[in-house]
């Protein structure tokens, strides 16, 4: 008997697999047939600053006419939003028997310490917290950037008791000295990578139009070689590897690499939530065919501390390959 069951951000996981945050689980029947086909755990769909700014702003409009008091809007508004995720992250908890961990995905700090309290007293097993601020200002440093997102990461932390993780870009300055600051900031977990909307350009129109929101197989390979090199670092504190991963083999080789969790998005509007099934039984499947009898027999056995080879994870290793490939040009 193989047990697959992990520890994540100090909750029990039955599986390391978690449904990403996404339109997929913001339905409670999927996460009900998410939970039955095996998934550790599910994170919601994030509650965006923008649905509530947005009302607010809808609401202004419309009641500009009217005496009626600003703050009185903003308050029913935030309510009103705040009030329907609320209502999810209960059903989801009586309904699912797993985990379930709220998200919300943000650029400012505004009232989210406020909002991170009430999906706390909701039930909610931990909480991620998507940051999200494209940098449109050229003045302003990396430093500025990532003291904003310390900040909000601490007002959040300092007034929960549940365990927040921040699902985070891959585009930092030094990424490992960012996520050890996520750790200072109160955070006990890292999502490594939160994949963005992209804007792509329409040849026939002329016009930007969305990209698919999906990922491609390969996505994982970023990811993997962050993990290897962050794991052996950080104590206390886990990773969540997300972007990708379509595959059995592509999470077993991030769990290889040191992630904790992997986090299934795209694979699950592709397949449906019972492919969670085939990642359990094959993981399974591959560690008794190693001899492994539980995850902690190999999570992180290929890291950056453990290998024998680190460059494979350097620069130089992009010399060799190139080299390489040269000689096979046609
Ligand atoms: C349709 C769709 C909606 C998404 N909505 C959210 C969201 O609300 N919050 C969030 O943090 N990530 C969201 N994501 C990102 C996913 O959680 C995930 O990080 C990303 O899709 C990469 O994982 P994948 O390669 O398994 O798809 C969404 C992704 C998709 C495809």
């Amino acid at each position: 008997m193989v047990d697959i069951s992990v520890k994540y951000l100090g909750l029990e996981l039955k599986s390391p697999f978690i449904a990403a945050s996404s339109g997929y689980t913001y339905d409670l029947e999927k996460i009900v047939a998410l939970a039955k086909s095996g998934v550790g755990a599910v994170v919601l769909k994030s509650l965006f600053e923008e649905q509530i700014s947005n009302e607010i702003n809808y609401l202004e409009e419309v009641s500009a006419d009217y005496t009626e008091n600003q703050d009185f809007l903003q308050h029913y508004v935030k309510e009103h939003s705040l009030g329907k995720y609320v209502q999810l992250i209960r059903d989801a908890k009586r309904e699912a028997g797993i985990p379930i961990i709220a998200s919300i995905n943000c650029y400012s700090l505004d009232n989210w310490t406020e909002f991170a309290k009430e999906i706390e007293k909701a039930g909610a097993d931990a909480l991620e917290v998507n940051i999200y601020n494209i940098p449109l200002n050229g003045s302003k440093c990396s430093s500025e950037i990532e003291a904003e997102y310390y900040k909000i990461v601490q007002s959040i932390t300092q007034g929960i008791r549940i365990p927040v993780a921040v699902k985070i870009a891959d585009s930092f300055t030094n990424l490992g000295n960012f996520v050890s600051g996520l750790q200072g900031h109160g955070a006990k977990g890292a999502v490594l990578f939160n994949r963005f909307y992209t804007p792509d350009i329409s040849l026939k129109s002329l016009k930007i139009v969305p990209a698919t929101p999906f990922s491609c197989k390969a996505e994982y390979l970023k990811e993997l070689r962050w993990i290897a090199l962050l794991s052996p670092a950080m104590r206390n504190f886990s990773l969540s590897a997300s972007t990708g991963v379509y595959d059995s083999s592509s999470a077993i080789k991030l769990l290889l690499a040191g992630a904790d969790t992997v986090q299934l998005c795209s694979v699950l509007y592709k397949q449906g939530p019972f492919v969670v099934q085939d990642f359990n039984r094959e993981l399974k499947e591959f560690m008794k065919s190693k001899g492994f009898k539980k995850i902690s027999d190999f999570k992180g056995m290929l890291n950056y501390a453990n290998i024998s080879n680190p460059q494979a994870f350097e620069r130089v290793q992009f010399l060799k390959t190139a080299e390489q490939y040269s000689k096979e040009v046609k």
